[in-house]
C-alpha cells in the first residue's frame, strides 16, 4: 500500500483517536493518552514528535515517539498505530523506518518499545521482532497479573555507540 509520510496536524486529531480506539487493543484511558501527546505535540512540547502515514489525505497510520529523559540520546517510540483496514500491508514497516532514519539524523542511539505480553499483542511483537528489535526485558505482572512489561531495544548504531564508555 502506497502512503504519503507526513506531520499529524490539528485536523488529525479526531481521525488519529478514531484508529487508535479502532485497533481494540487499547483501553479508552490509553486513548485518551495518544490524544494528549498529540495536543502536546501540536502546543510545540519536543517530548513528543508525531509522524503521520496518508492514503489519499486520509490517516491511516501514524507514530510517537521522544528522547527519554535523562539518557544520552536513546529515545521511546511510545506509540506505532496503523488502522486495522490498512494493517499487514507496509505502512507500519514504512513508519518504523521512517522513524529510526530520523532518529539516526538526530544522532539517536537506542530505541526503546514498551508493549504488552498479551497474547493479542503476539503479532505486534513478531512486528518489532522481525525488524530487528530485541526483548530486553520483562517485567512479569507489569500492566495486570498474567500481563507483562516487555521491553524492546534496536541499536541504531549496531552496538558502536551502545557499547562505548560514557
Ligand atoms: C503493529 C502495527 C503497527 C504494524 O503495522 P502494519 O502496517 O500492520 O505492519 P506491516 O504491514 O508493515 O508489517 C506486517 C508485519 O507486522 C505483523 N503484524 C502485526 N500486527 C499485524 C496485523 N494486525 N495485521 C497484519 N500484520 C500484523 C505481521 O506479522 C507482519 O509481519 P512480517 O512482515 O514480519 O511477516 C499494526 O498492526 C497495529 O497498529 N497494530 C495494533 C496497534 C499496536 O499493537 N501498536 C503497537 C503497540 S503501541
Amino acid at each position: 500500500m502506497s502512503c504519503s509520510l507526513r506531520p499529524v496536524g490539528h485536523a488529525q486529531r479526531a481521525p488519529l483517536e478514531r484508529l487508535t480506539a479502532a485497533t481494540g487493543l487499547f483501553r479508552p484511558d490509553e486513548v485518551a493518552i495518544a490524544v494528549e501527546l498529540l495536543d502536546d505535540a501540536l502546543a510545540g512540547d519536543d517530548d513528543y514528535r508525531f509522524l503521520g502515514a496518508y492514503a489519499d489525505d486520509r490517516l491511516v497510520g501514524y507514530a510517537c515517539w521522544g528522547p527519554t529523559p535523562g539518557t544520552a540520546r536513546t529515545f521511546d517510540l511510545y506509540w506505532i498505530v496503523v488502522d486495522p483496514t490498512c494493517q499487514g500491508k507496509g505502512v507500519g514497516t514504512q513508519l518504523l523506518h521512517a522513524v529510526e532514519h530520523k532518529l539516526t539524523m538526530d544522532d539517536g542511539r537506542l530505541i526503546v518499545v514498551e508493549t504488552s505480553s498479551r497474547a493479542d499483542y503476539a503479532p505486534t511483537r513478531a512486528f518489532y521482532e522481525r525488524r530487528g528489535y530485541t526483548q530486553a526485558a520483562r517485567l512479569p505482572g507489569y500492566y495486570a497479573p498474567g500481563d507483562d512489561l516487555v521491553i524492546y531495544l534496536k541499536d541504531l548504531t549496531h552496538g558502536v555507540l551502545a557499547t562505548a564508555t560514557a
